[in-house]
């Protein structure tokens, strides 16, 4: 009798989101939802699996895909696959999923909120008021910048960042972008222009980080990226932390070359707890949260299952993100 194919899950999921792969598969998941799956029970899992749901922050390398003999599809739970090894995945021909689209209103909200508690100082204003520190109404007290009618520079115009300057029209806001194709569509829809890099970084009010990570894009943002911002600006990352030379922003910040920062995503995750960005008023932090709605966080298990569901009914799913056959 031929076997039954093998899933393992890297984190606890809910069952309702599984659904798909139970009449296929033997499934077991990871038994937390909040902290990794071990390295060594990923190995071992690993060398026995048809198919891994991972998430982001999974490290799936050329190592652990060498010693997974069965494995045929990797189905990263988001919208990124950075943490996949993909050239490794495409010499072994195993094929490597995301989930797109279904994340991409949620994110943008996310997105636009950190770029509005940025400016606002929603975060810092929140903390007088916890903290007991607030003593009296006052005519400049938490004083922020305005956002509507401010220019937003969108560098990486994929659909998250055409879904945020959707958002961004709505707040009368001039738009630029910098991307690597022109977004013709997105242009007409929102009104956003294609400009340099440099014109966008010295342009805009709000620069906004949407680009994939990528060996192209890897510490994109450094400190001379953001010395040519305005000293009124602010930098908010709702991408990758990998895209940021965070030494750079640290001392753009320390000098006050920029105004604040919203970041969702860091350099190590989760990051360091005396890292010298949380010792800044003005950088509004997030715990990597983009997509998280409890109803796109679903949805986005469903599609992982269902990637998986897909090659194992012999069937090619279309978030395939590698060259395999
Ligand atoms: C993604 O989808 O890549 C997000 O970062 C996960 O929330």
């Amino acid at each position: 009798m031929r076997r039954k194919p093998y899933v393992f899950i890297t984190r606890e999921l809910p069952d309702s989101t599984i659904e798909p792969l139970l009449d296929l598969a033997r499934v077991s998941m990871w038994e937390e939802s909040d902290r990794p799956v071990t390295r060594r029970r990923l190995e071992v899992e690993a060398a026995e699996a048809d198919a891994l749901l991972t998430m982001v922050s999974d490290p799936v390398d050329r190592e652990l895909l060498e010693g997974a003999p069965n494995l045929r599809v990797v189905s990263n739970m988001g919208v990124g696959y950075d943490n996949v090894d993909l050239e490794a995945a495409n010499e072994l021909g195993i094929l490597v999923c995301n989930t797109p689209d279904i994340l991409t209103e949620t994110t943008a909200d996310l997105t636009f909120a950190l770029l509005l508690a940025s400016a606002r100082r929603i975060t810092e204003a929140s903390e007088l008021v916890r903290s007991g520190s607030w003593q009296e109404w006052g005519p400049m007290l938490m004083a922020g910048r305005d956002v509507y009618g401010k220019t937003l520079g969108i560098v990486g115009m994929g659909r998250i960042g055409t879904a945020v300057a959707k958002r961004a029209s709505g707040f009368n806001m001039n738009i630029l972008y910098h991307n690597r194709t022109r977004k013709k569509e997105t242009e007409s829809v929102t009104g956003a222009s294609w400009v340099e890099l440099e014109e966008l970084l010295q342009e805009s009010d709000f620069v906004v980080c949407l680009a994939p990570l990528t060996e192209e894009t890897k510490r994109m943002f450094s400190y001379e990226q953001f010395r040519r911002m305005k000293e009124t600006a602010f930098f908010i990352n709702a991408s990758r932390g990998g895209l940021v030379y965070e030494k750079g922003l640290v001392k753009a910040l320390e000098e006050r070359q920029i105004a604040g920062a919203g970041l969702d995503v860091f350099e190590e995750e989760p990051i360091d707890p005396g890292h010298p960005l949380l010792s800044f008023p003005n950088v509004t932090v997030l715990p990597h949260i983009g997509s998280a709605s409890v109803d796109t966080r679903k949805e986005m298990a469903r599609m992982a299952s269902r990637n998986i569901a897909h090659v194992l009914k012999g069937y090619r799913p279309k978030a395939i993100v590698n060259r395999v056959e």
